[in-house]
């Protein structure tokens, strides 16, 4: 019944709550001073920011910053390429997949931790953040935490030949919860941590990822000036 509820039932609740919520982001000003009036423009609250911390605690940015963007990223795409090479049988995607990710993950572990580690340690970081700073960080530790224990401590890997024909299952609407069922323990928590940070993502400030790169080709210019610059 716990499978059925996690592995059929749970991926179409994150799939609707994760398109729907982004709409809803996205076109409502509902939950700032257009408070009840519906806003046309994806910037209308302003809880679309990031809330830089990039001010704060200089040194240690970097590498939170840095090793946590570019892990996050690789695995992303490295994810693709498991669950298609695991969907189609092709072997050499899959390894692909397990050394990239290995690689990745273990750079996206370091960087999430020191991002943490900021916020929990820099008093002006600490005094900006709210409840849901902290628990998109839990989460992607947690998730990439079980994600690494399954290939770097137990040794498993090759779950990717489960769990990309169930992937493809979701998405052509037949989902069949036998090819995962006997997925390892630590996988199949990785996953249902996975959907649920899925389905809250779109009501945190984890939605600038969606409009990452349109902000940029409109928006002002920033002028960056070193502090001996200004003194001059
Ligand atoms: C619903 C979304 C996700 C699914 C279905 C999923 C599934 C998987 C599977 C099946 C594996 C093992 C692959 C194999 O044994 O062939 C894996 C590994 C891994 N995943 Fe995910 N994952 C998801 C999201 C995430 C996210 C959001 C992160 C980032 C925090 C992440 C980080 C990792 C890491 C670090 C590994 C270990 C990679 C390696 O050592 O090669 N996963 N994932």
């Amino acid at each position: 019944m716990w499978d059925n509820f996690f592995f059929i039932g749970l991926p179409y609740i994150t799939i609707v709550l994760f398109f729907g919520g982004i709409i809803y982001r996205g076109f409502s000003g509902l939950m700032s001073e257009y408070r009840g009036k519906w806003d046309w423009t994806v910037r209308g609250d302003y809880l679309w920011t990031t809330r830089s911390t990039g001010f704060f605690g200089r040194a240690s940015i970097g590498p939170a910053s840095l090793c946590l963007h570019w892990g996050i990223i690789i695995l992303f795409f490295s994810h693709v390429i498991g669950f298609i090479g695991g969907a189609y049988n092709l072997a050499s995607w899959v390894d692909f997949f397990r050394w990239a990710g290995l690689g990745a993950g273990i750079l996206f572990l370091y960087g999430i931790s020191w991002a943490l580690v900021r916020r929990i340690t820099i008093p002006q970081v600490k005094a900006m953040s709210t409840p849901d700073d902290y628990i998109v960080l839990l989460f992607l530790i947690v998730i990439g935490g079980f994600g690494l224990y399954q290939s770097a401590v137990e040794l498993v890997f090759g779950v990717s030949y489960s769990v990309g024909p169930w992937i493809g299952g979701v998405f052509k609407l037949q989902p069949d919860v036998s090819k995962i069922v006997g997925a390892p323990l630590a996988n199949k928590l990785h996953i249902i941590f996975a959907l649920l940070f899925f389905a809250y993502l779109p009501f945190t400030k984890l939605v600038h990822v969606f409009s990452y790169p349109f902000g940029y080709i409109t928006r002002p210019f920033i002028s960056m000036r070193k502090y001996v610059a200004l003194k001059k």
